[in-house]
């Protein structure tokens, strides 16, 4: 029995238990109306009867006063049939002029019964003059007052069972309204677990299930946020395998272009010092081999070093030596070209944990693209910022420079290996620093801010690799 009612839905349960409270409510109302009424009825019955018997007891002193037999006779008569009466009897006292024989009586005349029933006394003058005998059909008039209750009865089950309709009716509405937003409820977790993520359920109250809502919609976004940082750091993993692959063979196919590249620079030299001829554009192309050559050197070295795979050597770290050490090493060229250099280094941003070698590349490949974004422009600036971020998790280094800046077509490519704009450039510097800001799980971005290109890293304070 248990195991069915936890098995029926649950609104045919709400619905059930409904039914029930309203079918003993309706059964113990109806009962006290029906006892009352069966209490009442008989009550004024018993005093009706009374009542009946005093005016008896009353009109027949008077026709008896008067000695009117007829008078007697009909008041017995109308007493009798307006009322069950088991017998009706007049004896009048034999001193009386009426007389023993105006003894009358209805129903069965039994002497014994009579004997036993106290009699109404019709007095005059404190004188006896008569009795009266009057017994109602008590078992009769039960009868009837029970048949009487018996439809007044058979009316409120009827009213009743409307009402249980109606609010059976009623109490359907109100249970479609809870349960409503409970199968919404369902249905859109299904969809969560067949994977639909972009669930949004709109409250429809601000009751304990509207909260419910709330709590269901701000789950999936944190289930969202979950889900999508899974796939960013399975993304991140897959590429730095593919990377990780690629890479392996591409330094082989590198290595051999080198060895090759060697091959034919030592033999362009050759050419070179043993070339007596006269012809200038011979010289000119030799010297552009020579050029080129060493273009694809620096390239595949580049490259080389792209590929190259090593894990962080972490300790600690304070970023601002770092832009020192890197400064100092670029000083002759930034004093060459005459840049205004800003350094704002903020003291507070402390120790973090990096490799110190890796993050100096990043730097200084940073700063030479400034250097080389502003090598053509009048007055020219770079910035260097160090500071504290979120909250002092992690720290923020921005490297800004006011040249001509990146072209909106170039702004996604730019992390992008051999990405270059550059006559000379290989397009690996912001490719292997990016590699490296991955490296220790931070992010590196370019934006144009206030007429400035800006490059800013942001590195956390403690890396868990
Ligand atoms: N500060 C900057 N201002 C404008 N453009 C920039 C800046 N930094 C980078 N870029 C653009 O991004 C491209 C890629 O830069 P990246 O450092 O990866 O390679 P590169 O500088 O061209 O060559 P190299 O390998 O010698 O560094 C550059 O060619 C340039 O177009
Ligand atoms: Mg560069």
């Amino acid at each position: 029995m248990l195991k069915f009612i936890n098995d029926i839905s649950l609104r045919t349960k709400l619905l059930f238990s409904s039914f029930v409270v309203l079918f003993f409510i309706m059964i113990t109302v109806n009962s006290i109306a029906l006892y009352t009424i069966y209490a009442t009825l008989v009550y004024r019955n018993s005093l009706r009867n009374n009542a009946r018997k005093n005016m008896c007891v009353s009109q027949l002193k008077f026709s008896l006063l008067h000695k009117d037999i007829e008078s007697i006779k009909n008041i017995l008569y109308e007493v009798h049939k307006n009322s069950y009466i088991n017998y009706l009897y007049i004896s009048v006292l034999k001193n009386n002029k009426i007389g023993i024989k105006h003894q009358l009586y209805f129903g069965l005349y039994n002497e014994k019964l009579i004997k036993n029933i106290p009699p109404d006394l019709i007095k005059h003058d404190n004188k006896i003059i008569g009795k009266v005998y009057i017994q109602f059909n008590i078992k009769k008039e039960l009868q009837l007052i029970r048949l009487r209750v018996f439809w007044v009865a058979a009316r409120f089950y009827l009213i009743s069972f409307i009402f249980i309709c109606i609010g059976l009716v009623i109490f359907y509405f109100i249970i479609s309204k809870i349960i409503e937003p409970l199968l919404l409820l369902k249905s859109n977790m299904m969809k969560v677990s067949n994977g639909d993520y972009s669930v949004h359920i709109q409250p429809s109250s601000k009751d304990e299930i509207g909260s419910l809502a709330d709590i269901f919609n701000s789950m999936i976004k944190n289930i969202k946020g979950y889900i999508d940082k899974i796939d960013l750091i399975s993304k991140e993993r897959e590429e730095l395998n593919c990377m990780a692959q690629m890479g392996e063979m591409s330094s082989m196919v590198a290595h051999e272009i080198k060895n090759a590249a060697y091959v034919i620079n030592s033999s362009n030299k050759y050419i070179k010092n043993n070339l007596h001829a006269k012809d200038k554009n011979l010289i000119e192309f030799i010297n552009i081999i020579e050029e080129e050559l060493k273009r694809l050197n620096n390239m595949t070295v580049g490259f080389m070093n792209f590929a190259k795979q090593r894990e962080p050597k972490l300790a600690d770290i304070n970023l601002n030596y770092i832009i020192n050490e890197s400064l100092q090493i670029l000083n002759y060229e930034i004093k060459n070209v005459n840049i205004k250099i800003i350094k704002q280094l903020d003291n507070s941003i402390g120790l973090i944990k990096g490799d110190r070698e890796l993050l100096k590349q990043v730097i200084i490949n940073l700063l030479i693209n400034a250097m080389d974004a502003v090598s053509n422009i009048n007055d020219p600036v770079i910035k260097i910022i160090s500071s504290p971020a979120y909250k002092k998790d992690k720290i923020s280094i921005s490297i800004s420079d006011n040249g001509e800046g990146i072209k909106i077509l170039n702004i996604n490519n730019v992390f992008k290996p051999f990405f270059t704009t550059k006559k000379s450039g290989t397009g690996l510097g912001l490719a292997i620093s990016s590699r490296i800001v991955l490296l220790h799980k931070g992010l590196i971005k370019a934006e144009r801010i206030d007429g400035f290109t800006v490059f800013t890293v942001i590195l956390p304070r403690r890396i868990i690799l």
